[in-house]
């Protein structure tokens, strides 16, 4: 009966045809309240959440999917008999690079690296692939977004050949996958996770489920023929990778690239590293024959310095391991507008604000009519109370009108009451100062025996006020 009715409604298709057409099991499911429907729906009917669906496909067809062994044959093992990967790892002999990724490329391991388009992400991978195949093994690098002769340009321009550095154009899992396992590379690179399908989804390449599914084979492979994979992965306008959360979660180590494209430096920071710290940032500059390696920040983010102009202040931060000297600076000017805009890059807009409350009610500071604009000059972003004094001291330079003396740096966490609360890693942040030629810090209070070796003159201050008194 029901192929009677099948004939009736397709006349022009042979029913033996339609019946061959395979049949793809998946559903879409609420990825708030896990409720399921065989169609998609911009609306969860049991939680109510808004653009929750995401196409799932079936358990049944579990036996499809990539696994190099039969079931069952991964055994328990004590742990101490267990080979560890550490000392296998890749290096890709650039410092920076390495230095985020925990000391070099744990084999076996998935990284995530996001950001924004033209930033710097596939010239990033492409010369790190390059060095990785001449020193340590094969390198397959997989781009659905540029094909051989467009990456072939680039690797042109960067000076990046090696013959074990191969490149494959193609977007299909399913074509991409035996590759891999006939070249069987050290480390494979994804450009990008977007725009990777696989044929057992119906959705479109680029969709949350498609990015989860095809993160989650390529897991699967890396993991057990033990293959280093970098996913390079789009950032949506909010700032998230693209198939959010699920492929932060399910990554080893999560990377962002970020800069304003402004600018030419480029900083490469870690969000997530099962193998080494996080907050570790790497620094780059973006030339004409790709990214070179910045040694040494903190001259470069100090190099465009005015002198003698008030709301600047220098501030020393630690970045991961690494102290950082950077500008900031604040132009504080009367408002004619009846909510004056206070805007901050660089720095957390909402810590500004507070500090700016500070200054109002500690201070004595009548900052209610003004515009205030924070800003880290060079386009680096900086997470650390311990730069809390030196935006003060922006403001309130940019305020009275008094520059701040060029030579001095300003290191403090500022609470609510006013006070000055000690930082971590005095001692690092206060002999970078002074390897610049910075003569003069003004620090919280702390114990005298930290600073011994330091040839640096240092103010210790216990409150915001008395901060004020000396820079000003
Ligand atoms: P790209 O790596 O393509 O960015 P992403 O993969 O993150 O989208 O980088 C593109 C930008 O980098 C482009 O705007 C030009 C610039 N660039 C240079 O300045 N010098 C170079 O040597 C290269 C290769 C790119
Ligand atoms: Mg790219």
């Amino acid at each position: 009966m029901y192929r009677i009715i099948r004939i009736f409604i397709y006349p022009l298709h042979p029913v033996s045809l339609l019946d061959k057409v395979p049949k793809i099991k998946s559903h879409f499911s609420c990825q708030s309240c896990g409720y399921q429907s065989t169609k998609w729906m911009g609306r969860c009917p049991e939680c109510g959440e808004w653009n929750t669906f995401v196409e799932e496909r079936e358990n049944a067809e579990d036996k499809t999917r990539w696994s190099g062994e039969e079931r069952g044959a991964v055994k328990p093992i004590p742990i101490s008999e267990i080979e560890s990967c550490y000392e296998k790892k890749l290096i890709s002999g650039i410092a920076e690079f390495d230095r985020v990724l925990g000391g070099g490329i744990v084999p076996g391991s998935l990284i995530l690296i996001g950001g924004d388009p033209g930033i710097g992400k596939s010239t990033l991978l492409l010369q790190a692939s390059a060095k990785v195949s001449k020193d340590a093994g094969v390198v397959l690098y997989i781009s659905g977004e540029e094909s051989g002769s467009q990456i072939r340009l680039r690797s042109d321009r960067l000076g990046s050949f090696s013959d074990r550095l191969l490149i494959l154009s193609e977007t299909c899992l399913e074509d991409i996958i035996p590759h891999i396992e006939k070249v069987n590379p050290s480390l494979i690179v994804v450009d990008s996770i977007q725009t990777i399908y696989t044929t057992q989804l119906q959705s479109a390449p680029g969709s949350i489920s498609q990015v989860r599914e095809v993160s989650f084979q390529l897991m699967q492979i890396s993991k057990k023929i033990g293959i280093a994979t970098f996913l390079i992965g789009h950032v949506t306008k909010d700032g998230a990778i693209a198939g959010p959360r699920v492929l932060e979660h399910m990554v080893d180590t999560v990377l962002y690239f970020e800069g304003d494209r402004g600018h030419t430096f480029r900083v490469l920071r870690a969000i997530k590293n099962r193998f080494g710290s996080v907050n570790e940032i790497g620094v780059f500059e973006m030339k004409n024959n790709g990214l070179e390696e910045v040694t040494n920040p903190s001259e470069l983010f100090l190099s465009e310095m005015p002198s003698n102009i008030s709301g600047s202040v220098v501030v020393s931060s630690i970045e991961g391991t690494r102290p950082i000297l950077v500008e900031l600076q604040a132009l504080v000017s009367y408002s004619n507008l009846n909510m004056p805009r206070r805007m901050a890059t660089g720095v957390d807009p909402n810590r500004v604000s507070l500090l700016i409350a500070i200054l109002e009610k500690r201070v004595g500071l009548h900052l209610q009519g003004e515009d205030i604009f924070v800003n880290v000059a060079g386009g680096v972003r900086i997470d650390e109370p311990a730069v809390d004094l030196g935006i003060i001291s922006a403001i309130a330079s940019s305020f009275k009108d008094k520059p701040v003396d060029a030579k001095t740096v300003v290191v403090g966490e500022v609470g609510l009451a006013g006070e000055v609360r000690g930082v971590t890693h005095i001692d690092k942040r206060l002999s970078e100062a002074s390897k610049l030629g910075f003569t003069r810090c003004i620090i919280p209070k702390i114990k005298r025996d930290i600073l011994r070796d330091i040839k640096i003159e240092t103010i210790e201050v216990s409150s915001v006020g008395e901060a004020l008194e000396v820079l000003l």
